[in-house]
């Protein structure tokens, strides 16, 4: 069993589409071990997506993260990374497949409805930033 990090983002949350991707979640197999609403500031999203602190989108990337409430999950399953990377498709809404959760849920490569972890080191660094081993028992 492997464990992935995964973010319902602000723009599905306020759409109202986070009944509709936890549906799609239990239906794919996938064990809800943490889950918890936040309103991030700016500076958590910075420290969240640290990573791409040199990209050009990094600005508008946090800005967004940090506009309204998102909902945080660790999700478990079978190699859960990829399989929740399959799941929500392409970074792009626009090119992602029929079916996925950025697809049906996602409007602009920006506003992307879903975020997960996509490896093992950034799953754990990921976990740990927004869950406590207790949350996640
Ligand atoms: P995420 O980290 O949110 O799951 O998305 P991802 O792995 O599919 O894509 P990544 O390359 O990690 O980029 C993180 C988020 O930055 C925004 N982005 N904007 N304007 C652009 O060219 C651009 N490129 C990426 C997206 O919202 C992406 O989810
Ligand atoms: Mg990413």
């Amino acid at each position: 069993m492997e464990r992935t990090f995964a973010i319902i983002k602000p723009d599905a949350f306020a759409a109202g589409f986070a009944g509709k991707i936890l549906a799609r979640i239990y239906a794919e197999g996938f064990k809800v071990v943490g889950l918890k609403k936040l309103y991030l500031s700016k500076v958590e999203a910075e420290g969240f997506y640290a990573v791409h602190k040199e990209r050009p989108f990094f600005g508008e990337l946090t800005d967004f993260m940090s506009s309204g409430p998102c909902i945080v999950m660790a999700l478990e399953a079978e190699n859960a990374i990829l399989k929740w990377r399959d799941l929500m498709g392409a970074t792009n809404p626009a090119e992602a497949a029929e079916g996925t959760l950025r697809k049906e849920f996602g409007s602009s490569i920006g506003e992307n409805a879903t975020h997960g972890s996509d490896a093992p080191e950034t799953a754990a660094f990921e976990l740990g930033y927004f869950f406590n081993g207790l949350e996640l028992l």
